[in-house]
């Protein structure tokens, strides 16, 4: 059956239409005023001192790594539970990705196994505020505190993120957000680097383009022609102006999509309540959710299919699902450079058979909510044991 319910529909409206004409016609297309706006806007949103505008979250993360020139072979911790780009960074640095297990319930890294996973050569932890629930950022950054590591946060999902009242981007040395296409609010492809570290926030600019700077012209004290100069080896990751003028419009809606994500949580977690062979996720206390994903786990034992098998039935009734992840360790690139085994991660290798990702969009209506919810209770109800 064709998937009519897809798994995520983009909302961009005839602002982003016109912004991204405006910038046609204007005849400037590359990092330019949009970007400057898109990065203003956004660091006011953050409450943070410094937004970078990229071409994804990944470069964001990869910067953020980069800039601290740790020595190769050096390591950095991060959770197993997440998308390959959280540690692909860290092997493209030859530094080693140490991989920690997630906390039952809410699938984040779990801060009390951290610590016996530290080493001298252990530098930083990256945190993945994964689905949109803050990490425990008061136990992860006592630990950065005692081993002098630094956080470098992935918030690719927390975009509306609070921990305790902080948001997410004031927490860490440096945080990323991406705005690929199922995003909370997209770009198309882009990211945004955050910090409060005006230093490091001046080099992660170098950095973005080519390790280029303009500053030379101040130097030579003139204000005619200004010259760039080179200062490192850098990167070819700034955003665009045609994707920044999505963006600045994006981030005007943030909170009525937030409403509308909230809304749909609200139903699904009643909808599913009362269904035993379905867990849903935990949030904690004092906390603020971005609701990037809704993710349930299937509780396999009280069923006579697989987790694959439930995903088929949901897209042959043309509701589009995915998987937020099959963990790090199991893939093959792990197995093969690291040798992990399933038994390394038991937490994260039990949901990664288990889990599965609903559809959550505000682009999509209560009508296709209610749909969704009464084809999960209706597989249930097929293939309950
Ligand atoms: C947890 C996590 N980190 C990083 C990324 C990378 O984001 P981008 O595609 O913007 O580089 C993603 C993308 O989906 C993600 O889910």
């Amino acid at each position: 059956m064709k998937i009519d319910l897809p798994f995520h529909k983009s909302w961009l409206g005839k602002e982003e239409h016109l912004e991204v004409e405006d910038t046609l016609n204007s005849g400037w297309l590359t990092t330019g005023p949009k970007t400057k706006k898109f990065e203003e806007a956004f660091s006011d949103y953050i409450g943070c001192k410094h937004a970078i505008a990229l071409n994804s979250c990944t470069a964001g993360l990869h910067l953020a790594l980069e800039a601290q020139g740790f020595p190769e072979g050096d390591e950095v911790i991060t959770t197993s539970m997440t998308f390959p780009a959280t540690a692909n960074v860290i092997l493209l640095q030859k530094m080693k990705p140490v991989l920690v297990d997630i906390e039952p319930g809410t699938l984040l890294i779990d801060p009390n196994k951290i610590e016996e996973k530290i080493t001298p050569r252990t530098r930083a932890i990256i945190p993945v505020h994964y689905s949109g629930h803050p990490c425990d950022m008061d136990a992860i950054n006592a630990i950065a505190k005692k081993y002098n590591l630094l956080v470098i946060e992935d918030g690719a999902h927390a975009l509306e993120t609070k921990y305790k009242g902080n948001k997410v981007g004031n927490m860490g040395n440096t945080t990323s957000f991406s705005f690929y296409a199922n995003k909370n609010i997209t770009t198309g492809e882009g990211g945004m680097v955050v910090t409060n570290d005006d230093e490091l926030a001046e080099k992660l600019l170098v950095m973005r383009l080519q390790g280029i700077s303009r500053d030379a012209w101040k130097r030579y004290g003139k204000a005619g022609y200004t010259h760039w100069e080179q200062k490192m080896a850098g990167h070819k990751c700034n955003m665009s102006d045609i994707n920044a003028s999505i963006g600045i419009h994006q981030l005007k809606k943030v909170d009525s999509f937030l409403k509308l994500r909230q809304k749909y949580v609200a139903m699904y977690d009643r909808g599913l309540a009362d269904v035993p062979e379905i867990e849903i996720l935990t949030r904690h206390e004092d906390i603020e959710h971005a609701y990037h994903i809704y993710v349930v786990a299937l509780n396999l034992e009280q069923l006579t299919v697989d987790r694959d098998g439930f995903l088929d039935a949901m897209q042959g009734s043309g509701i589009g699902v995915a998987v937020h992840y099959i963990a790090l360790h199991l893939q093959p690139f792990y197995i093969e450079n690291f040798n992990t085994k399933p038994q390394d991660y038991p937490i994260a290798s039990n949901y990664s058979e288990r889990i599965l990702t609903l559809p959550l969009y505000p682009k999509m209506s209560e009508a296709d909510v209610n749909r969704v919810i009464d084809t999960v209770r209706a597989l249930i109800k097929k293939f309950r044991r």
